[in-house]
C-alpha cells in the first residue's frame, strides 16, 4: 500500500548515523553528542570529522584532517579570473551554486563515485567554498583578493580572507559556533536533494550544486536573510508589536519561526540566542537583539500553541550581522557549514545506495480524446 504525505511529512526516506532530532523536546545530537556540548567544546573541523567518521578524532587524526582541509583552501587561478568577471550584482548564493558546479572542471576525475574519491572531493569543496565566497565578496567591492592562510583554522581563515585582517578570538569562536550548529540536520530539504542526485550515481559536484540551489529558498536557508530584512524594516522596539500582528493578521509567515520537525524551540536557536545577545552588546547592536526578543515574546503568545517557535535562522541573523557580515552573505554561511552535512550524507548514500524513485499520485483524467489543433 502506498501512502501519500504532502511534502513527505513524517516519511522516513533514508538511514543516517549523523544527526538525531527530538522535535518535541527540542534536542539535536550529532553522532549522539548534544549540539550544545559540541558548540561549546568542539571546532567546526572536529565536528565535520565526527560527522564523516562517526567518532571524535584522536589528536593525530584531527591534525591530519585539518592539514588536508587546509591544503585545499586555495582555488585555481582560473577560478580567480572567473570570479573577477562575475557581475557584481549577482547574489552570492547564485555565484556559489555555479562555482561549486564549476569546481568539477578542475578535477581530472569528476565522476569517480567510490567512497574514498567522494570523500576527497568533499574535503576539497569544503576547503575551497569559503575562498570562493570571500574572493567574490572582495571582487564585487573592488578590493584585492586575500590569499588563504593555511596556518589558520576554517573560521579564522574565512574571516581573514573576507576582511583582510585576522578576526579576534571572540569573533572567530562565534563564527565557528555558527558553523558547528548549521553543519547537519537530518533529512532537511537540501540534504535530501543531495542524496536524491547522488543516488543516480551522478557525481559529488552535481549533488552539492543541487543542495546549494535548494538551500537558498526562503523556506529553508534563505530565511536568515529574511529575518534580517524584517529586523531592518522595524524601526524601533515599539514598532515590533504592530508589525508582527499585522503580518499574522494577513497570514504572512514570520521568517525564522516554525519548523517541519521541531514543535519546540530549536536547540540551535537557543545556542545562537546566547551568542547573539553577547555579540549585540559587544558591538553596539543591542537594539537588534531586543527587537528579536520582542518578536519571540509576541510569537510565543500568538502561535506557540501551533508549535511555532524560533528556528536556527532567527538568532543567526543578529549573530552574522554582529560578526560584520553583509546580509546577502548569511545564506552562503549556512551553505559553507552545511557542505559538511551534505557531503557526509552523500558518502552515506554511496555506501549503501538505492536509487530514489518515489511515485506520484495521478489526479488527472483518463481517456481524454486527442483534438486536432484546428478544432481546439
Ligand atoms: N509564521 C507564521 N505562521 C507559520 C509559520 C511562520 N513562520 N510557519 C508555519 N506557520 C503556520 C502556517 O501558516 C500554518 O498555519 P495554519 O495551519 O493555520 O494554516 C501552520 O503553521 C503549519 O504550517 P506549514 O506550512 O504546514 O508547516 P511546514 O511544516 O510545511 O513549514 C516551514 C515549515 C519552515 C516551511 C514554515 O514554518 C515556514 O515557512 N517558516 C518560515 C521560514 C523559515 O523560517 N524557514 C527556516 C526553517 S529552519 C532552517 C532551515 O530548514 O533552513
Amino acid at each position: 500500500m502506498s501512502t501519500y504525505a504532502k511534502g513527505l511529512e513524517g516519511i522516513i526516506a533514508a538511514e543516517t548515523n549523523m544527526s538525531w532530532i527530538d522535535g518535541t523536546k527540542g534536542i539535536l545530537e550529532y553522532v549522539g553528542i548534544n549540539i550544545d556540548e559540541l558548540a561549546q567544546k568542539s571546532t567546526f573541523e572536529e565536528t565535520v570529522y565526527l560527522l564523516w567518521n562517526g567518532k571524535l578524532p584522536k589528536i593525530n587524526e584531527l591534525d591530519e584532517f585539518t592539514r588536508e582541509l587546509r591544503s585545499h583552501y586555495r582555488i585555481p587561478d582560473v577560478m580567480k579570473e572567473r570570479i573577477a568577471r562575475i557581475p557584481k550584482e549577482v547574489e552570492p548564493m547564485h555565484m556559489l551554486r555555479t562555482l561549486i558546479s564549476e569546481l568539477s572542471f578542475y578535477d581530472p576525475n569528476p565522476n569517480d563515485n567510490d567512497v574514498a574519491s567522494a570523500r576527497q572531493k568533499a574535503i576539497r569543496v569544503l576547503g575551497q567554498a569559503p575562498t570562493l565566497v570571500a574572493a567574490f565578496d572582495r571582487s564585487r567591492k573592488g578590493l584585492e583578493l586575500v590569499e588563504p592562510d593555511t596556518e589558520l583554522g576554517f573560521s579564522q581563515n574565512f574571516l581573514y580572507m573576507l576582511n583582510g585582517k585576522k578576526p579576534t578570538d571572540t569573533m572567530a569562536k562565534a563564527f565557528d559556533i555558527c558553523m558547528i550548529t548549521h553543519a547537519d540536520h537530518g533529512l532537511n530539504n537540501s540534504t535530501f536533494a543531495a542524496r536524491v542526485v547522488i543516488s543516480t550515481l551522478s557525481d559529488v559536484y552535481s549533488a552539492l550544486t543541487a543542495a546549494v540551489g535548494s538551500l537558498r529558498g526562503p523556506l529553508h536557508g534563505g530565511a536568515n536573510e529574511g529575518v534580517m530584512k524584517m529586523l531592518n524594516e522595524i524601526p524601533t522596539i515599539e514598532d515590533v508589536e504592530p508589525y508582527i500582528m499585522n503580518k499574522l493578521k494577513n497570514k504572512e509567515r514570520i521568517m525564522g519561526f516554525g519548523h517541519r520537525v521541531y514543535k519546540a524551540k530549536d536547540p540551535r536557536a537557543k545556542e545562537l540566542q546566547k551568542l547573539a545577545k553577547q555579540l549585540a552588546e559587544d558591538t553596539g547592536n543591542s537594539d537588534l537583539f531586543l527587537k528579536s526578543k520582542k518578536i519571540e515574546e509576541i510569537m510565543e503568545r500568538e502561535v506557540a500553541s501551533k508549535g511555532i517557535y524560533p528556528n536556527v535562522d532567527f538568532y543567526s541573523a543578529t549573530t552574522y550581522h554582529c560578526i560584520g557580515l553583509q546580509l546577502d552573505l548569511f545564506t552562503p554561511m549556512f551553505a559553507m557549514s552545511r557542505l559538511g552535512g551534505w557531503s557526509g550524507h552523500i558518502i552515506e548514500q554511496l555506501s549503501d545506495n538505492r536509487l530514489f524513485r518515489p511515485k506520484a499520485q495521478f489526479v488527472g483524467e483518463h481517456n481524454v480524446p486527442y483534438i486536432p489543433i484546428q478544432e481546439r
